[in-house]
């Protein structure tokens, strides 16, 4: 069972416009409400990839109401933490006349004391040695900035494996902790370390001094559409490029952490586990909107990567799987 946690979640809704332009009133295409945010992201993903995952996240207000029902039938298991403010929605907006694709993140409510502290205690109550918490997306208001470092003390000393998906200071104080997975994008890796996103070179020492200096046990540096960089105590690997035609990028990085992180929960090599990563990650582009990764699409490129890095083929686990589902 992999744990996730989403201190931040929120409903996502998607929509579509001509041209985004300001005063006129705008007509858009129809809604279409997904629960969204980084750790129930990845508990759908390592669903959907036939792995058991439970979600805890906090919900409050009407939104928080319509989150969860939106939440039955995605393939895991859920565990709200009740709050007193309300749920956020995030409003994603394509344009038709262009492919541009507009995001607004809103903040999320903000939270107390004892609503923070009862999910630092949900997590504390699942962890199991070995097992694995994904703690993924921002911190809402009122969250101290060590919430992950927190989250990652607790996971040490129940022996279990804490993954960190976030940014800005909530990230680098969890580093200082140590956690055994963080996966950083490029934009958050430069914030994080100075490296410029072009600095390839750089990227990898500073993703090796990471690993060196115990911030992480593995760096997984997505770089977006030029693969991703693997650092661990075993050195470098780097996952090579798969060029796709994107529907939507929404979604890539939370299907990157999901597939990886269901992948060392089942024994998987290091190498592997990569692959099947990035495969989730491109796979997340093929699909409209908000939707995540669709399994068929993860085995095929999964395959294609696993051949192009040398490596043995994936194991009987993994039946062939046709092209399109
Ligand atoms: N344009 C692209 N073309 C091919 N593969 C991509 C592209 N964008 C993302 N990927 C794949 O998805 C993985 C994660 O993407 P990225 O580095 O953009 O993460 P992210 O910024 O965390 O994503 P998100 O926007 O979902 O938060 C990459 O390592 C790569 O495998
Ligand atoms: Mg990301």
């Amino acid at each position: 069972m992999i744990v996730t946690l989403t201190m931040n979640p929120a409903l996502d809704l998607t929509t579509s416009v001509g041209r985004l332009l300001p005063e006129a009133k705008l007509r858009c295409g129809p809604a279409r409400l997904d629960p969204g945010g980084g750790g129930v992201n990845v508990g759908r993903v390592v669903g959907a990839l036939g792995g058991a995952a439970r979600a805890i996240f906090a919900a409050g207000g009407t939104m928080g109401q319509a989150y969860m029902e939106r939440l039955v039938g995605e393939g895991l298991e859920t565990r709200p933490i009740a709050i007193a403010g309300e749920t956020r929605l995030n409003i994603t907006v394509a344009e038709t006349d262009t492919t541009a694709q507009y995001r607004l993140v809103l903040p999320g409510p903000e939270l107390c004391e004892a609503e923070w502290r009862a999910c630092l205690d949900a997590v504390d109550a699942d962890l199991v040695p070995g097992g694995f918490v994904v703690a993924s997306g921002s911190l809402p208001p009122g969250v101290p900035t060590d919430f992950y470092a927190r989250i990652s003390a607790a996971a040490k000393r129940q022996g279990a494996r804490c993954v960190i998906d976030t940014s800005g200071p909530a990230l680098a104080v969890a580093l200082l902790e140590g956690v055994f997975l963080a996966k950083p994008n490029q934009r958050e890796f430069c914030e994080l370390t100075g490296v410029a996103p072009a600095d390839r070179q750089g990227q990898e020492q500073a993703a090796l001094d990471m690993v060196r200096r115990g911030a992480a046990e593995i760096v997984a540096l997505t770089l977006g559409s030029e693969g991703a960089i693997i650092a661990s105590a075993s050195g470098l690997l780097r996952i090579p490029p798969v060029s796709v035609e994107p529907q939507s990028a929404v979604g890539a990085g939370d299907s990157f952490v999901g597939a990886f992180v269901l992948a060392l929960s089942q024994g998987r090599p290091l190498e592997n586990a990569a692959c099947l990563a990035s495969a989730a990650g491109v796979a997340a582009l093929l699909t409209p909107g908000t939707e995540l990764c669709r399994e068929a699409d993860v085995r095929r490129i999964e395959r294609e990567l696993v051949a192009r890095m040398g490596l043995e083929t994936p194991d009987d686990a993994w039946q062939p799987v046709p092209a399109t589902k």
